[in-house]
């Protein structure tokens, strides 16, 4: 039985299987989720030829009934979850850009529903479902990836480097996703469980596009730090390496 057993949604590819080879360590077991299996077997066997110890589950975010598929595979595999990476999310647009998805006044009712929804709503509803399981750990930890982009404080600041970079729909996902992690936070706060928001950076995935400053290999780091955050660590926060963010 492993020391400690982590999710990673959206863990295929980008900055989950970045923080899955970020992960490795002889005492964890990292599964990732992939809402294409075939996908996330080739992923599966990089990390393992990488020396992870891994595995997969076939995990569609927003699909409920993958939430219980989840909550069942490490209900009866491991009887506790004691990390949980709610990586996986969507721009819903072009990464730079200045679409009517970038835009408050614009933005097409049903994109701003589906960005939220996954950003949002499906992050809420499975750490909801495995926070039972979590709570079993001797030292559970809930990292939501968020955004700078989320930042209500840059977005509000004119000089700030966010300030000109408005991207409405997914903006408005991450702030609500980091007001999740302060009242989750709150709430748990005389728990063993740590509940903190990650920025990983401006990074080149497929969402952060080739101009991005920073390399995937850097990308995981915000991730698997708050994830393998000692007793004494904060909870409740928005980090980027390791530095706190404004909300
Ligand atoms: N890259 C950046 O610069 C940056 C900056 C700040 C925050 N972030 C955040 O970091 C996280 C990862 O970003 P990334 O750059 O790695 O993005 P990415 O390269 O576009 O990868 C996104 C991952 O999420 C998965 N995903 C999307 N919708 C899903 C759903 N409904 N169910 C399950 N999986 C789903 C994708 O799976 P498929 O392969 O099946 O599509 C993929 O594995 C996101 O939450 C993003 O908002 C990224």
């Amino acid at each position: 039985m492993p020391q400690k057993v982590a999710f990673i949604t959206g863990g295929n590819r980008g900055l989950g299987f970045q923080t899955a080879l970020d992960l490795k360590s002889p005492e964890t077991k990292v599964i990732i989720g992939s809402r294409d299996l075939k996908q996330g077997e080739d992923a599966l066997a990089k990390l393992r030829t990488a020396g992870v110890d891994a595995d997969v589950i076939k995990f569609d975010m927003t699909n409920l009934s993958d939430h219980k598929a989840a909550y069942d595979y490490f209900n009866s595999k491991y009887d506790r979850l004691d990390i949980l990476i709610n990586n996986a999310g969507i721009a819903g647009g072009k990464f730079p850009g200045n679409g009517p998805e970038h835009s408050a006044s614009d933005v097409p009712l049903d994109l701003l529903h589906k960005v939220f929804e996954t950003n949002f709503f499906s992050q809420v509803a499975l750490t909801k479902s495995l926070l039972p399981l979590i709570k079993k750990s001797p030292a559970g930890r809930i990292v939501n990836l968020s955004s700078i982009l989320g930042s209500l404080t840059l977005n509000a600041d004119p000089n700030s480097f966010i300030y000109n970079y408005k991207t409405f729909a997914y903006s408005a996902s991450k702030a609500a996703l980091n007001d999740f992690t302060v009242h989750l936070a709150y709430e748990l706060r005389d728990t063993n469980i740590k509940v903190n928001s990650a920025h990983p950076g401006w990074v080149k995935t497929d969402m952060g596009g080739d101009q991005a400053p920073m390399e995937i290999g850097e990308g995981g780091k915000t991730s698997a730090e708050l994830a393998t955050l000692p007793v004494d660590g904060p909870t409740g926060g928005f980090f980027h390496l390791g530095q706190p963010l404004p909300w």
